[in-house]
């Protein structure tokens, strides 16, 4: 599966735009704010049905204008696919595959699978573990609709019980049937959510300390735990013999929506314990263990866009990334680069054929190809 041509009007800082691309390898060249992630960007929409880096939809049309349009035409199992994203401000999106318009976006995500690497991953290790939940949840949810719509119910339950416990608490009074009916939904779908989570983390361990141990080249040990509350026991008992701390707290302390990964490096919290380089590398393994997850299952090779992946990486792991996405269980890939003389001399002494696009000052479109 590849994405062979892209059209653009007004998604951004692009006007009317056209682009063809290799199969393989494709980079992007430009100076800051020239455009690269923006592109980036407009591959994943038409993936995903949204922008990984805004939101908020009508702030990705292009500045005075009304609508944007972005389209892909793809080559998936030997057939051509027109794939229409068009958004015109206030209305609801189109999404359009060959001319006939989804009626659920959701039965378009996992057509053409995609993975995104980009400084923004940081957040992952960063920020609270609500960035790690989402991780999770939108790897799995990319393959399993269930486990989607799980998730759903379980977070609508507990909003549900959390309303409950605070009006129990203001009105002073309390009903343990009217709990337990929340309660048996947050048991039955919450243990469902942790089984699901379990297997993906299971799996995703050994190839990401593999994909690590590649890139850095030495023996550093970095883990992956998947910690949860329900491995202390069963769901009900733990939800049980919270209720008096979340009657005076007034929310729900137990529970799925307090999951977390913990990632470590030697023991360490990598957060506290890695260098800039040691956490990209981190990130940048995880990404790829979730690309060969969804490849696995989706049988098909994601597009895989890497936004900035060389900054703060020594020459080293520049070129073990570039040597791994080489290899032939990688499918498409799109890299951005501010310097064309890293990335060039690196593809040239690896001997890769590769499409390099330069993008020439910001906002007016000018893209040179040369192979
Ligand atoms: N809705 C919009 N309309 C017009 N221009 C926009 C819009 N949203 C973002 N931009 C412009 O896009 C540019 C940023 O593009 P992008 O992030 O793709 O740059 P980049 O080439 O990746 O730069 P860097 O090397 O710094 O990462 C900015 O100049 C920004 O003003
Ligand atoms: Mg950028």
């Amino acid at each position: 599966m590849y994405l062979q041509k892209l059209s653009l009007i007004n998604f951004k800082n692009y006007g009317q735009t056209e682009i063809s691309f290799s199969p393989k390898i494709n980079c992007f060249i430009g100076q800051n704010g020239a455009g690269k992630t923006n592109l980036l960007d407009a591959i994943y929409y038409l993936s995903m049905c949204k922008s990984y880096l805004n939101p908020i939809d009508s702030q990705n049309v292009k500045y005075d204008e009304e609508f944007f349009v972005i389209q892909g035409d793809y080559l998936l199992k030997d057939k051509h696919e027109n794939i229409y994203c068009g958004l015109k401000k206030n209305k609801k999106k189109q999404f359009k595959r060959n001319k006939k318009e989804y009626q659920k976006l959701s039965d378009h995500i996992g057509l053409l699978p995609v993975v995104m690497i980009s400084p923004l991953d940081n957040s992952l290790i960063l920020e609270g573990s609500d960035e790690r939940r989402k991780f999770m949840d939108s790897v799995i949810s990319q393959y399993n609709k269930e486990y989607l719509d799980n998730l759903i119910r379980y977070n609508r339950a507990l909003v549900q019980r959390n309303k409950l416990l605070k009006d129990f608490y203001q009105t002073r009074t309390f009903e343990a049937d009217s709990i337990d009916i929340w309660d048996e939904q947050l048991i039955v779908l919450g243990e469902k959510i942790h089984s699901e989570r379990v297997k993906f983390v299971e799996e995703l361990i050994p190839v990401f300390q593999d994909y690590y141990s590649r890139i850095s080249g030495n023996n550093e040990k970095v883990q992956l735990v998947y910690d949860s509350q329900l491995y202390e026991g069963e769901f009900r008992n733990i939800l049980k013999n919270a209720i008096e701390k979340d009657r005076i707290v007034q929310h729900t302390t137990v529970g799925i929506h307090k999951d977390d990964l913990i990632l470590t490096l030697e023991k360490y919290p990598i957060k506290k314990a890695g260098s800039q380089g040691q956490q990209k590398t981190y990130l940048v393994s995880l990404k790829m263990a979730q690309f060969n997850f969804i490849k696995q299952i989706s049988g098909l090779k994601p597009i895989l866009l890497l936004d900035d992946v060389f900054d703060k990486f020594d020459r080293n792991r520049v070129r073990q990334i570039i040597e791994l996405v080489a290899e032939n269980h990688f499918g498409q890939i799109f890299i951005t680069d501010t310097s064309q003389d890293r990335l060039e001399t690196m593809l040239k002494e690896i001997n890769i054929p590769h499409s390099l696009f330069t993008i020439e000052s910001e906002g007016s479109i000018k893209i040179n190809k040369a192979d």
